[in-house]
């Protein structure tokens, strides 16, 4: 029999595995559940027979994908799939997937709460300051950052946008400014979100030079991936800049030595929570279980990303 594991270190909501496994079992499949696993060799024994995977920030590395030797299809239910070793699965022909645009609201409405925390002295009771009037600049124009983009519209924000893929639109739209490069991005804008996943191109990118163009005060807000910040740059730029702060989901390497030098200029999460929301989950849970479904039964391999 088909078998579908959802494992899980960072558990769904009850209500989106109840809806998984409906869908799991509504299609004559085995459903097993593997959360909150302490080592990722728990992890390893779980795939060994499994067909299919369900999966969000754990790790599927090579070691894991070996293991599983009837595995075809992995899953991973949220938008980054930096977590997968596509090479890993692409040699055993096994699909990989990701459920874009289902956590992308949770994401950008973590992207608020943080930067109006900030903004309001973290609820201290001192004055603070407004969104409303300021520039918000958008590194990347996907899912969360066009969520990111219409609620900024709704504070009352001057939207600017850069699109890596796309740096030849540019002008006005819709209300929002599109510039060409990121430097033009950075040098507009005291609100800066980083809406880029973690790849080759991507990590270490955000650095000195950037982040010193962003004008008085600079407050760079990160719902991504750390690894997509140059940390010995993000500290040369805390040690330089007095007006600079970082908001980020979640902390970075260097969170030690911030906490220390840096008392309020920065937030960081305890863990990565953007997407942690019940509807979050349950949209990308759901639609997980649903592509997996739609694979086996129809050859459907349209979120495929290998
Ligand atoms: C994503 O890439 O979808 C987000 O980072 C959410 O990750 P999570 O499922 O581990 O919370």
């Amino acid at each position: 029999m088909t078998t579908v594991l959802v494992a899980t270190v960072k558990p769904f909501t009850p209500m989106a595995v109840e809806g998984i496994k409906k869908v799991v079992s509504e299609a004559g499949y085995d459903f097993k559940l593997l959360e909150k696993y302490a080592d990722q060799s728990e992890f390893i024994n779980a795939v060994k027979d499994v067909d299919a995977l369900i999966i969000r920030s754990d790790k599927a590395t090579r070691e894991v994908i070996e293991a599983a030797n009837n595995l075809k299809i992995i899953v991973r239910a949220g938008a980054g799939y930096d977590n997968i070793d596509l090479e890993a699965a692409t040699e055993r022909g096994i699909v990989a997937m990701n459920t874009p645009g289902q956590n992308s609201n949770a994401v950008a409405e973590l992207a608020f709460g943080m930067m109006v925390y900030l903004a309001r002295g973290f609820y201290s009771g001192k004055a603070g300051t407004e969104l409303k009037g300021k520039n918000l600049g958008i590194h990347a124009f996907g899912n969360v950052g066009k969520r990111i983009a219409s609620i900024a519209q709704g504070f009352g924000m001057q939207v600017y946008v850069y699109r890596p893929t796309h740096p030849e639109e540019v002008g006005e739209k819709d209300g929002m400014i599109f510039v060409g490069s990121a430097e033009e991005l950075y040098s507009a804008c005291n609100y800066v979100s980083l809406n880029i996943p973690a790849n080759e191109q991507t990590i270490k990118s955000i650095n000195y030079e950037l982040l010193t163009k962003m004008p008085v005060p600079a407050i760079l807000v990160n719902p991504a991936r750390k690894e997509i910040i140059d940390e010995d740059d993000l500290l040369r730029v805390f040690e330089d800049r007095e007006d600079f702060a970082y908001l980020t989901d979640v902390a970075p390497d260097c969170k030690d030595v911030i906490e220390e030098k840096y008392p309020g200029r920065y937030f960081f999460t305890p863990k990565k929570m953007g997407a942690q929301t019940a509807e979050a989950n349950i949209n990308a849970g759901i639609a997980a279980a649903t592509q997996i479904r739609d694979y086996f039964e129809k050859g459907d391999t349209t979120f495929q990303v290998n």
